[in-house]
């Protein structure tokens, strides 16, 4: 089709592979100087990148490009949405492992670490607990013991076997919101009060002493004007501050990175300031389900390589603006794109008026795109005095 030919056409061939052969041995590992994939080169700065997983798409026999790649290319792996409560529980006390066991299972198989995602969220909650709550069965003693049982029951299955727990997840408002003054936001600070926070780390680390707990958002990538009331960063940053002095063991800070090509967005300066101020709190960081979508407009779904080239580049170039922030600051442990391939991304299926797409690495075809290059590029020519492998964190009691 014209609009994948021309995506093809502007791929940037990125002239690594005489560099690639003359990278030193990484920590983890002696350096194959064949193997070119990203895990392989990041894995040089201790970093791990890491996708988002479509268990469909992962176990579907008809797309087996896509389980190489997963394979092949990342070091870490998210599940997209099968260790969310609405799929673990989608009847009271009725857990459906099966999706989520078979995750863990594959990422196990294929040496890779493990990003538990989500235990508390307002979004894609059971929907026998969202009526129990409206209809006034389910009042809020009770329903603060459910969410203590939720995250014990799942953090304990997977003890020992996830590196990274996304605890939290976007509990801040944005400044569009009303009240446009930042508050945290959402079912369960309007049920429980933002009380809930703490306890969620308290209950998760009590199930697993060893994962690293994060609490996880978008639009916090870069501080804006300092304020907490409309800085959303800022915010974030101050209740992570006020949770550690309150002895709440969080290990970490994720930045999701969801970018439009359409918007401002950050230089990697800014990006690497907004991890080192979340690293003097003591703390990881991590960029967790980066995208970066365009606008597909007329021109663009018609092929037009005027319209689809600057989108492209400019993908790129977000890509890579987090990335090396992330590289920049050693305690940012790994960078994981919410799906790698426009052939399964959930963009297009969420942003429909006007629509957006070309939001991932490789096109549909999976074919490596500009940012994949970019990325790649990145990771090869990074390394000290600005680049130093990863600290790894102990986790917090
Ligand atoms: O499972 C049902 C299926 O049974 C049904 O036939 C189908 C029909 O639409 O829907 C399926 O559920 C969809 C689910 O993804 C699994 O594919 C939901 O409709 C759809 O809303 C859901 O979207 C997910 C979204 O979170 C929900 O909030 C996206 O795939 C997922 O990428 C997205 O991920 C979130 C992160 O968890 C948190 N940060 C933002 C990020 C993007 O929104």
């Amino acid at each position: 089709m014209m609009l994948r030919r021309w995506m093809a056409a502007g791929l940037v061939a990125v002239a690594t592979a005489g560099a690639l052969g003359a990278v030193p041995a990484t920590a983890n590992r002696p350096h194959d100087p064949t193997d070119r994939s990203l895990r392989a080169l990041a894995l040089r700065h201790k970093l791990h990148i890491g996708t988002a997983v479509d268990m469909a798409a992962l176990t579907d026999p008809a797309d087996p490009r896509y389980r190489e790649l997963v394979r092949e290319e990342f070091s870490s792996v998210t599940a997209e949405n099968e260790m969310k409560w609405e799929s673990l529980e989608p009847t009271r006390g009725n857990y459906d492992w099966g999706p989520a066991d078979a995750f863990v299972a594959a990422a196990r198989r294929n040496d890779q670490r493990v990003r538990g995602h989500v235990l508390v969220w307002q979004n894609q909650v059971p929907k026998w607990l969202t009526d129990g709550v409206a209809d006034g069965s389910i009042g809020t003693a009770e329903l603060r013991e459910i969410l203590r049982h939720h995250i014990t029951t799942v953090v304990s299955r997977y003890r020992g076997r996830i590196w990274q727990w996304d605890v939290v997840n976007e509990a801040v408002s944005d400044p569009w919101d009303t009240p446009s003054t930042l508050h945290y936001k959402g079912f369960w600070a309007e049920h429980l009060g933002p009380g809930y926070i703490a306890d969620a780390f308290r209950w998760a680390r009590a199930a697993d002493p060893g994962a690293l707990l994060f609490y996880n958002d978008y639009n916090i990538e870069a501080f804006g004007s300092g304020n907490p009331a409309d800085d959303k960063t800022q915010f974030v940053h101050d209740m992570a501050r006020d949770l550690l002095a309150q002895g709440v063991p969080i290990d970490g800070v994720g930045s999701q990175g969801h970018l439009g090509t359409q918007y401002g967005n950050y230089d990697p300066i800014q990006v690497a300031d907004a991890l080192h101020r979340f690293a003097r709190l003591g703390l990881a960081t991590a960029f967790t389900e980066v995208d970066v979508r365009s606008r597909l407009t007329d021109g663009v779904q018609a092929g037009d390589p005027e319209e689809i080239n600057p989108r492209l580049q400019a993908s790129a170039a977000n890509f890579h603006a987090l990335l090396q922030g992330c590289l920049a600051e050693p305690r940012c442990l790994s960078f994981t794109v919410w799906g790698f391939t426009d052939r399964h991304s959930w963009v297009p299926g969420w942003f429909d008026d006007p629509p957006e797409g070309l939001a991932t690495i490789y096109d549909e075809d999976y074919r490596p795109k500009r940012a994949y290059h970019l990325i790649k590029a990145d990771l090869v020519y990074a390394g000290p005095p600005y680049v130093l492998p990863r600290v790894a964190p102990k986790p917090r009691r």
